[in-house]
């Protein structure tokens, strides 16, 4: 059964327009009130979706965003000071990512969006460029975001995924081996989410510059981080436009840089890309309409906030953050290698730290991330090889020593009995990460998708919609007996190909 609505015991009716609006002061503390069961980022309990830069910096930030809550980015004629913003804020990247000169961009609502408007981008520059060419591909990691599958999904775009090797990054001979006559751009990550390395940029960018293909760096999650790592001392592989070859960036505000929601941008090496992001339709009776991002309304809040986030925490600020978020990535990967039966995966070259079981039938990781979230504690779970990822952030800073004392404790409770990974979310979990047909996990989700968005529900009730959808209850039941041979048989296959 899901849930009952948070509301089910409230006095407000909220599943419909009210005939007469509630007092303002009972619908904020209502609103207050449906937050007990979420993530626990305030006391550093969340391992991503939040970068908290303190109470002090959310409460400027919530001024900063106030004060242009009305206005709207989609005419820049209008609001002349959003534009100044968005300028300011492209300009002060490129210099921190090294562009030249006529490096230009644009402000945009996520990382999401960055990378659909570089994907389409390369699609509209290879219509023009190369106008034969009927499917325009990409060639990218298996370890990049799923938002460049969410675009060429969207733009019709073909990908072309090279395998990562054993220090989880990209395999530049097999990634070479994929480029052809209708490749559109190359992608690569700085650094990729599942393990927080750092592809071969400079390798890559040999090759494209050679071939005379794009090649876009997403450093969503590092464009705002490894240059404050850099800084400080830390090894880091050169990635962004000094690597002659980068032509464009995707790098986000609302994770490292401690803005508000919705702010990432997209850099190009110069106005020859920016200028087939332009949308412009001339006919509508409604005037011509001219676009440069994906939204039409963009909320002004977001793009004031990124402005004001690095106006007021400036380089000294971005380094003590970093260097606290680097205290916590210490502290973790030390407690990670302290505890026998886990290790840390890969070398990470920033603040994300990814960490597996040595071996996943006597301490499977998922049953540990299930006690660690029975005791609030909110991760990711990645699969291809199972593991838990910690995005590590100032906000950690207070809760990374308790971290890794229940870490060490759910690990000891696994060993202890492994069986539990037969139970709750590990469950599902391990059965979605091991189905070799993934066309089964996809209908899966989304089928949790259609529980999740029907009428009236509230959130996802996973254990319900896996135990009522009859394809997935024969798979729960034959599924141990032909995952357990699919398994055995691809393990085999595996050592005689010698990997
Ligand atoms: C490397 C990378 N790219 C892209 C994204 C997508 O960003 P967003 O969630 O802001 O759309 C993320 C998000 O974590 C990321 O880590």
């Amino acid at each position: 059964m899901p849930e009952p609505r948070d509301d089910a015991r409230s006095p407000i009716i909220s599943d419909v327009i009210p005939a007469h609006g509630y007092d303002k002061q009972q619908v904020l503390a209502q609103m207050e009130s449906f937050r007990h069961r979420d993530a626990d980022w305030h006391k550093g309990r969340t391992w991503s979706l939040v970068y908290s830069a303190g109470d002090e910096h959310s409460a400027f930030l919530k001024q900063a965003h106030n004060l242009f809550f009305s206005e709207n980015g989609l005419n820049p004629m209008a609001f002349k000071s959003l534009k100044r913003f968005e300028t300011d804020t492209v300009a002060a990247l490129v210099k921190l990512l090294h562009g030249p000169e006529t490096a230009v961009g644009t402000l945009n609502s996520g990382g999401t969006e960055s990378i659909l408007l570089a994907m389409h981008t390369y699609r509209e520059r290879s219509r023009r460029t190369k106008p034969w060419v009927r499917t325009p591909e990409v060639v990218l990691p298996t370890t990049a975001h799923p938002a460049f599958d969410k675009a060429a999904h969207y733009f019709g775009i073909r990908l072309r995924k090279a395998p990562i090797g054993p220090d989880f990054r990209v395999d530049v001979a097999a990634l070479r081996r994929l480029i052809n006559r209708n490749t559109a751009a190359v992608v690569v990550s700085a650094p990729h989410y599942c393990q927080g390395v750092v592809d071969p940029v400079e390798e890559v960018a040999a090759i494209t510059r050679a071939k005379s293909i794009p090649l876009h760096v997403d450093a969503c999650v590092g464009g705002l981080m490894l240059p404050w790592v850099e800084r400080l001392g830390w090894p880091v592989p050169l990635w962004d436009f000094r690597v002659d070859g980068v032509t464009s960036i995707s790098a986000d505000l609302h994770k490292y840089g401690y803005a508000a929601k919705g702010a990432s941008v997209v850099l190009y090496r110069s106005m020859d890309y920016l200028k087939d992001q332009f949308f412009v339709a001339t006919d509508w009776p409604g005037g011509v309409y001219a676009s440069a991002n994906i939204p039409g309304t963009r909320p002004g809040g977001p793009i004031a906030a990124a402005w004001a986030t690095l106006m007021a925490i400036g380089e000294d600020g971005y380094l003590e953050l970093t260097r606290q978020a680097l205290d916590v990535r210490e502290k973790l990967i030390a407690g990670v290698r302290a505890t026998p039966g886990v290790h840390v995966m890969g070398e990470p070259v920033g603040t994300l730290v990814t960490f597996g079981s040595d071996d996943e039938k006597a301490l499977p990781i998922f049953a540990v991330a299930d006690l660690l979230a029975e005791k609030g504690w909110h991760l990711d779970r990645h699969q291809n090889p199972n593991c838990i990822h910690a995005t590590c952030s100032a906000g950690n800073v207070q809760s990374v020593d308790e971290f890794v004392e229940d870490m060490q404790w759910a690990v000891s409770e696994v060993r202890a009995n492994p069986a539990l990974a037969e139970q709750g979310d590990a469950a599902m979990y391990g059965m979605m990460a091991k189905v070799p047909a993934r066309g089964l996990v996809k209908y899966t989700v989304r089928r949790v998708m259609e529980a999740m968005y029907a009428p009236g529900a509230v959130e996802p009730d996973l254990q319900g919609v896996t135990s009522s959808d009859p394809v997935l209850r024969k798979l729960d039941e034959y599924g141990s007996l032909v995952l357990g041979a699919v398994g055995k048989a691809r393990e085999r296959v595996e050592k005689a190909l010698g990997r």
